[in-house]
């Protein structure tokens, strides 16, 4: 079994050495392990440029980017590994933009309901299948480093990191907010943080080779949140005592009795959930209906006719309003 821990920090400094003491705990509990840091790697955006799409669509085997950067390194080291640890700092309240750059470019090209039924369309046709890599189920656990010494700097921190976790219906055992990072001064300094990171590692090595309903592993921070899945600590609220997790995409419902807030979550919700087969797949549906809705509206000659001739007016912006 291979865990791969990534660092979105700088090299040798906070997340590098978090991420690394969870690889420690992991290579303990008898895991292989891969260190990479990313801040020498160039990672472009996403260009929705839909090459990935096409490779799915004409029958390759493997569903690459075609972007020429250093993407491909993460990527061939994420389809090698069984579990993934990632550390990322916070910039701006959120993680890092070169996290989210190759969370764009990976995971929604390799979204498990459309590997899923790409197969089977190929499996009737006698078509060569997807590479078996992208099928795997991989336990994950995040680790999220800030300065700001309150919550209030680091709030889309863990919950932008578990966004890693839905394409591949990944099972997330575990994170640590490590925020306050500008009193602690270096991870080294706290050793009951470095033992919260690698709690992290030892809980996703435990968990490799066993199937999701055997596992409620979870090594998290004591004030955790309310969801059940994720733990994060927001909830959508829509004026009812009907919450969502924003992350995971559930609803539960709240009640708050002698000062405390209480939510609970049905079965079925939490089997919705998006890291789940139902919850990729109530996307994938939605995606689908979409599409049916929208190519005979964008293909019906009047429509095509009125947007061609109106779009005139927004490719000519600059010179319509007066700009060089
Ligand atoms: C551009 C930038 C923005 C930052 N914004 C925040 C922030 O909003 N909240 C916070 O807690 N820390 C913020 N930080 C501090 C970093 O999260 C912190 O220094 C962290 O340790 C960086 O990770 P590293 O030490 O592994 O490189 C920011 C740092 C930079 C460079």
């Amino acid at each position: 079994m291979k865990i791969l821990g990534i660092s979105f920090g700088r090299k040798n400094q906070r997340c590098d050495i978090m991420v690394k003491e969870a690889l420690f705990a992991a290579k303990g509990a008898g895991a292989e392990v891969q260190f990479i840091n990313t801040m020498g790697l160039r990672i472009d955006h996403c260009h929705a440029c839909d090459y990935c799409a096409r490779c799915r669509d004409r029958g390759d085997v493997e569903v690459r980017c075609c972007l020429k950067d250093d993407y491909h390194i993460l990527e061939e080291a994420y389809y090698d590994c069984d579990g993934i640890i990632i550390g990322a700092p916070v910039y701006a309240v959120g993680i890092v933009g070169q996290f989210k750059n190759f969370l764009d470019r990976l995971c929604p090209s390799h979204d498990r309901a459309e590997m899923w039924e790409t197969n089977k369309k190929r499996e009737a046709e006698g078509k060569p299948l997807l590479d078996e890599r992208y099928f795997k189920d991989r336990y994950s656990a995040y680790i999220s480093v800030g300065g700001a010494n309150t919550r209030n700097w680091v709030a889309l921190g863990l919950p932008m990191l578990h966004l890693f976790d839905f394409s591949f219906i990944q099972k997330c055992v575990g994170h640590v907010d490590a925020y306050d990072q500008g009193n602690t001064g270096s991870p080294i300094l706290d050793r009951a943080l470095l033992d919260r990171c690698a709690s992290l590692g030892t809980a996703v090595a435990q968990s490799i080779g066993k199937p999701y309903s055997e596992v409620d592993t979870w090594a998290g921070d004591p004030d955790d949140g309310v969801c059940p899945v994720c733990h994060c600590r927001m909830l959508n609220i829509n004026g009812t005592t009907d919450v969502e997790c924003p992350i995971c995409g559930t609803w539960g419902k709240m009640e708050v009795a002698d000062g405390k807030v209480k939510v609970s979550w049905s079965e079925e919700q939490l089997n919705r959930a998006r890291n789940t087969p139902n919850g990729i797949y109530e996307h994938y549906n939605e995606i689908q209906n979409m599409i049916k809705i929208c190519v005979p509206k964008l293909t019906d000659p009047d429509n095509k006719a009125l947007i061609d001739r109106e779009m005139d007016r927004y490719k000519r912006f600059d010179q319509i309003v007066g700009n060089k």
